[in-house]
């Protein structure tokens, strides 16, 4: 017998496992599915799963001509090192199916320290959990953990999901939990649905807004439970036809628009429309806040059918956003207009239900505030409180605001 003989069951073995593979990665393409355990993912929740997420985004990315779901199975807990899921990619649409869980790294073992989990650039996105899916961001141990100072370790913690530079995304039905940073941030994008997510994160976690938007058009926030250190939803500049509707807020920082304008910055925010929105036991309710000697607008913003249970501050305008370490050399503000306040309700947990709080510069107009009644929780009376403010009111509005028509 030669050599080729008694080698040849190892070559038939070889041949055999060589056209298994194809196999899998045939079935891959003919029904669309990317699982990530097909990939070599362990999903024991201590073995590094990242090239595996890497290695299946790439295939579902290129499935030409259909749409393809990048599969992550449930009762799995893969861990996942920050990761940049980029496109454009040939297949039609992608569906990333979280029914397990995915988790981050802990702090110190992380290279990347921007974002997470990214997606970019990518034209037909979906990310859904069906209703099992996690995001657990293992926040705790950055806001734990020890350096210069606290505004140096909060600046760089990362955000957990961004969506950068898409068209046409839903985010929906799974759990982010305990980001470094802010848990979703929509950026540069377009046509973005996020629906029916739960975010939650301790109370005093810095900076870990539930979802963040900015230079973004035609975002839909909806259906979605948010409570976490910082804003629930959070509007940054650049953005138009924004929709909030349908939130549970607490604990956190309320929906805010801004803060806008800062170092100077010119800014443009408009048509935003936040309604149906339950606040309870945060810190504001609907704010919009500007830096001082910030230039550009914010017009065109309404709250609706909203409703506050023991929030500290529900309403509140703010132009004087200062920056200890930046005093502004131009004393401008970022142009406040046809902002629409109708049908407030619920306690306020301080006296001073409204606050709107205007530069001079003339920059707070058309303020519209139609039927409201915050009381205070402790079952006393409320005040309003404002400044360079121009605008009307309708209907019952309690607190009184003494500088609206
Ligand atoms: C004021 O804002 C509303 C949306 O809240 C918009 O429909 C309306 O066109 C705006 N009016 C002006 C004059 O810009
Ligand atoms: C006012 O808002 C509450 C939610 O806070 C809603 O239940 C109610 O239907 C709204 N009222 C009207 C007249 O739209
Ligand atoms: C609004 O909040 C108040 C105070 O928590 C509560 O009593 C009331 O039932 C709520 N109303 C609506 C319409 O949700």
């Amino acid at each position: 017998m030669g050599i080729i003989g008694i080698l040849r069951p190892a070559i038939l073995l070889l041949a055999g496992l060589a056209w298994c593979s194809e196999l899998v990665a045939a079935a891959g393409r003919v029904d669309g599915v990317f699982n990530v355990k097909e990939y070599g993912a362990r999903g024991d929740g201590t073995t590094d799963d990242t090239k595996a997420f890497v290695d299946a985004w790439t295939a579902a990315c290129r499935a030409r001509g259909s749409p393809a779901t990048l599969l992550v199975p449930a009762a799995n807990s893969f861990i996942v090192g920050p990761t940049r899921f980029s496109g454009p990619c040939a297949s039609t649409r992608i569906t990333v199916q979280v029914m397990g869980t995915i988790t981050a790294p802990p702090a110190g073992a992380w290279r990347e320290l921007e974002y997470w989990l990214m997606f970019y650039q990518v034209h037909g996105l979906t990310v859904t959990g069906g209703s099992t899916g996690l995001l657990d961001g293992r926040g705790g141990t950055w806001w734990r953990k020890k350096c210069k100072d606290h505004a140096d370790c909060i600046s760089r913690a990362p955000t957990g999901l961004v969506v950068m530079n898409c068209i046409d995304v839903e985010l929906s039905q799974f759990h982010s939990k305990d980001s470094p940073q802010m848990h979703i941030a929509v950026s540069m994008s377009s046509n973005v649905n996020v629906a029916q997510l739960t975010i939650t994160a301790p109370w005093d976690s810095p900076n870990t807004d539930g979802v963040h938007i900015d230079r973004s058009d035609h975002v839909r926030v909806t259906g979605s439970t948010i409570g976490t250190g910082d804003d629930c939803v959070s509007i940054g500049s650049g953005t138009r036809f924004v929709t909030v509707d349908g939130i549970v807020c607490g604990p956190g920082h309320g929906v805010s628009v801004g803060s806008l304008g800062k170092k100077g910055a010119a800014v443009s925010v408009e048509y935003i429309d936040v309604r149906n929105v339950q606040f309870i036991n945060t810190m504001n309710g609907a704010r919009i806040k500007t830096w001082q000697g910030g230039k550009g607008y914010a017009k065109s913003i309404s709250f609706t059918d909203i409703n506050f249970t023991n929030v500290e501050h529900p309403v509140v305008i703010n132009q004087f956003y200062v920056d200890r370490h930046h005093v502004p050399n131009n004393m401008g503000a970022v142009a406040l207009s046809n902002i629409t306040y109708t049908n407030l309700s619920g306690t306020s947990r301080r006296k001073t239900a409204v606050e709107f709080d205007c530069s001079e510069s003339g920059s707070c107009t058309n303020i519209h505030v139609n039927s409201v009644a915050i009381t205070a929780a402790d079952g006393g009376g409320t005040v309003a409180r404002c400044r360079n403010v121009q605008g009307d009111t309708s209907g019952y509005v309690y607190p009184k605001i003494p500088c609206l028509r």
